[in-house]
């Protein structure tokens, strides 16, 4: 009983030390349709409109392919000055843009529900997604 609730604890703290590496800040930029073909899946449609595309940041060679971010906007990044809305939402990674100086690429519907889409870039937190809290 005793050792079973001690490798509870352990896998508890083992699961908060994957979502902490799993967090992080950054930036993000939003880019509108056609989002196909994508670099990931091609002309398959796999997760709509609730999009993203990784920079060099992110992308580790494709395997950030369909991974789920929850993201949250925390600032504005250029002179817009109040840019972020309160809510949250949750993406895949569907796309590579190589040329993006912004962490993460949202498409056009993804980023208008986290800020003004006429700051054009904010900063965002993001962390993978499921989260377990
Ligand atoms: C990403 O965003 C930039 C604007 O910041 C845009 O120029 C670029 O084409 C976008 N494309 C993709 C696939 O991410
Ligand atoms: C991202 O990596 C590609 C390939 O290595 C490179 O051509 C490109 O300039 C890089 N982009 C940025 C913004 O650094």
């Amino acid at each position: 009983m005793r050792t079973g609730i001690r490798t509870l604890m352990m896998a508890g703290a083992v699961v908060c030390l994957l979502l902490i590496a799993y967090a992080d800040e950054g930036t993000a930029s939003f880019y509108k349709s056609p989002y196909l073909p994508s670099a990931c899946y091609g002309y398959e449609d796999v997760a709509g409109f609730w999009i993203a595309a990784a920079s060099n940041a992110t992308w580790n060679n494709g395997k950030i392919c369909g991974q789920k971010f929850w993201v949250k906007c925390t600032g504005g990044a250029n002179l817009a000055p109040n840019p972020c809305y309160s809510g949250g939402i949750v993406v895949t990674v569907v796309d590579y843009c190589p040329k993006c100086r912004a962490t993460l690429n949202l498409s056009l519907l993804a980023f208008s529900v986290i800020a003004d889409f006429d700051a054009g870039r904010v900063k965002i937190y993001y962390e993978k997604y499921p989260m377990l809290k």
